[in-house]
């Protein structure tokens, strides 16, 4: 729960992106953020306010006329870390520009001690319009931050200019890195890689892994949360990269290990969660194997072990972390490794633990430095990136 006890506003304005907003409040909720949600009378056209106290577990501010509730926009403007207002509206952004508060909203974005984060959503031309650039520029100089909005399809069909939201997953990551985002890692470099790798044996066949590059891209999504830098190289997976993140997207362990060394003497840390290939065909063919119906060999010599090789190139006080995955309880092997790779951390995981290991959304794992072990219960490996992040934050 990344966001245990931090206190949320959510504003909601009228607009068909304001379904979306459901979404956010969940987010919020689930990483244990205290959500309230205002909504202005146009955004309860669109969505009612008892679906977000269902999904907050919290009373949503609508009016400033609701009885017994005279002062909570006061309170709500003082009481929050961040208020998100998502969708932001044209009619909203305008009113806020020229600091009208005549609805509950409004009066607490007028009054608010706390940081504001605007997900515009309108029709692509009301956006392009200056009147709405002139009060978006207005906001940003007064230090409101915004996130999108996106290019994509619009309620009135597909648009090539930006008008449609970011969607709630990528606004509650700029939320969260704004909420946790001034510790240790703030502004530092982290280089992140996730995946397997896919050796070619012709323009058809190749030699794999099971990895999902699931493990990677929560690391890189949490370093991004904290308020790193963060570059991740990832090899081929059908998973989207986290929002924010730099992303590199390779093929082989040739291609992998040459990214990493493109980004590897800058990085304040370094985590290596990929899996890439341990060997690959000697030779690849130009042309398809033809099938026949005989034993097929094929030779394989093993490639660079890239966290070994990144050793002399990376700055000498870059943290640097590894995993070390092994079949049975192996723990001195990963030792080993940590000595070898020259690394300030281990991962240490088991192939042959139910809920561990590759293909699955949650991991056991050990973290091991020269300080000692501390072993983690099964958890989603988001949770096991969160972990990872407190020692590595304790450490840079
Ligand atoms: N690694 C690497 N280059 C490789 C293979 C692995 O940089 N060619 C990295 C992995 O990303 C991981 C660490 O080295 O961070 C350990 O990987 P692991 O598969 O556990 O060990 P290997 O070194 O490959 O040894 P083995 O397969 O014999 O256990």
């Amino acid at each position: 729960m990344s966001l245990a006890g931090r206190r949320v506003v959510l504003g909601v304005s009228g607009g068909i992106a304001s379904y979306k907003a459901c979404t956010i409040a969940r987010l919020l909720t689930k990483a244990g953020a205290h959500v309230d949600v205002v909504l202005t009378s146009a955004g309860a056209e669109f969505v009612r306010p008892v679906t977000f106290e269902a999904l907050t577990g919290r009373p949503v501010l609508s009016s400033l006329w609701d009885r017994g509730r005279a002062l909570d926009h006061v309170r709500l403007a003082d009481d929050p870390e961040l208020i998100i207002v998502a969708p932001a509206t044209a009619n909203l952004i305008a009113r806020c520009a020229q600091g009208i508060a005549d609805d509950a909203l409004c009066a607490i974005l007028l009054a608010r001690a706390s940081a504001v984060l605007l997900a515009p959503a309108m029709n692509d031309k009301m956006y392009a319009n200056e009147i709405t650039q002139q009060n978006i520029a207005a906001l940003k100089a007064r230090g409101w931050e915004t996130v999108g909005p996106e290019v994509g399809a619009l309620a009135e069909g597909p648009s090539d200019l930006p008008g449609r939201m970011s969607e709630p997953e990528d606004i509650f990551a700029v939320a969260e890195r704004k909420l946790l985002g001034g510790g240790a890692l703030s502004g530092k470099r982290v280089l992140v890689s996730a995946g397997p790798t896919r050796e070619g044996m012709d323009p058809v066949r190749v030699i794999t892994n099971r990895s999902s590059g699931l493990m990677g891209i929560e690391v890189a999504r949490e370093a991004y949360s904290r308020g790193a830098d963060v570059t991740l190289v990832m090899g081929p997976t059908s998973l989207p990269p986290p929002y924010g993140v730099g992303t590199i997207r390779v093929e082989s362990t040739v291609d992998l290990a040459a990214a990493i060394a493109d980004h590897v003497s800058h990085a304040d840390v370094f985590v290596m969660a990929a899996a890439p290939a341990d060997y690959k065909p000697v030779e690849v063919s130009a042309d398809k194997l033809a099938r026949s119906n005989g034993r097929l060999s094929v030779e394989l010599e093993p490639t660079l072990d890239i966290l070994e090789s990144t050793a002399p190139e990376r700055k000498a006080d870059c943290f640097c972390v590894g995993f070390a995955l092994e079949a049975g309880d192996n723990i001195e092997r990963a030792r080993e490794k940590m000595r070898r790779k020259r690394l300030d951390l281990v991962v240490y995981n088991r192939v042959d633990i139910e809920g561990a290991g590759f293909e699955v959304a949650t991991n056991r794992v050990t973290l091991m430095t020269k300080d000692g072990e501390q072993e983690l219960p099964l958890m989603a490996k988001r949770a096991v990136a969160h972990k990872l992040f407190d020692v590595i934050e304790a450490g840079v």
